[in-house]
């Protein structure tokens, strides 16, 4: 497997101070040279922790694929295909949210999803659809020509340790199978940290882990490039 690492909250850091420490370019040197195989970055509407410049920034400087987590808007639609990631992840987004509550419902917006993915693909940009481990949602997934989904692990992140730990994780290996059979390639992402990792190998084919909040929190104390490295070693 391998590690996306989303530094928005390295972002989300300078932002509160409002002037340019920590550089958010910086975090993307530091985690290509660590070894991520994707720098991801996720550009909100009300642009609370990256911002355009940071997106210009990292396409200018950053060899490593930029993995783009967005909502499906117009605004952002034209973005992506005039700044040309190497993928769009595509998220859903509600203002009031503190992080990305739960997955897309492309079940109940399968045309509008499949005509917005239409332009990316144009552009030569991957699209994955960051959606729950639900039946109908990878079936939807399917319809739409995603090229990969990523699978919000933040159920099971919530569940661990817990009763439904078990029950939580069962989804995620279900929805993964399923999703591979229908040609899906397969992400997982959300909440994910040092303890629980170690269960992704547990689900067959997981191409790539997107991971931020744990990663840059034990950097606060570690580094970056080491809480990088600490997290590859758990996942390869
Ligand atoms: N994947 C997606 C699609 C996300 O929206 C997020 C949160 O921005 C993550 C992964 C990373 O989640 P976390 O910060 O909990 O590791």
């Amino acid at each position: 497997m391998e590690l996306g690492v989303n530094i928005d909250h390295v972002a989300t850091l300078r932002n509160a101070r409002g002037g340019v420490e920590p550089d958010v370019l910086d975090a993307a040197i530091i985690a290509q040279r660590a070894g991520a195989s994707a720098i991801t970055i996720h550009l909100r509407e009300d642009r609370r922790h990256i911002k355009d410049s940071d997106l210009d920034a990292i396409k200018k400087n950053i060899k490593t694929n930029i993995n783009l987590e967005m909502a499906a808007t117009k605004e952002m639609q034209e973005i992506a295909v005039k700044n040309k990631p190497y993928s769009c992840c595509i998220v859903p987004e509600k203002r009031q949210e503190v992080t990305t509550e739960g997955g897309l419902d492309v079940y109940s917006q399968e045309e509008y999803m499949r005509k917005f993915i239409e332009p990316l693909h144009e552009a030569g940009i991957v699209v994955s659809l960051f959606i729950d481990p639900d039946e109908k949602q990878i079936f939807s997934a399917h319809k739409c020509k995603a090229d990969f989904i990523e699978l919000h692990t933040g159920a099971f992140a919530n569940a661990f340790g817990t009763e439904h730990e078990k029950e939580e994780f069962e989804k995620l290996k279900t929805a993964a199978a399923l999703a591979q059979n229908l040609g899906l390639k397969v992400n997982a992402g959300h909440g994910l940290n040092y303890e629980n990792v170690h269960r992704m190998h547990e689900i067959d084919g997981l191409i790539e882990l997107n991971i931020g909040h744990s990663i840059i929190s034990r950097a606060v104390f570690v580094g970056l490039e080491q809480a990088i490295e600490e997290m590859k070693d758990l996942i390869s």
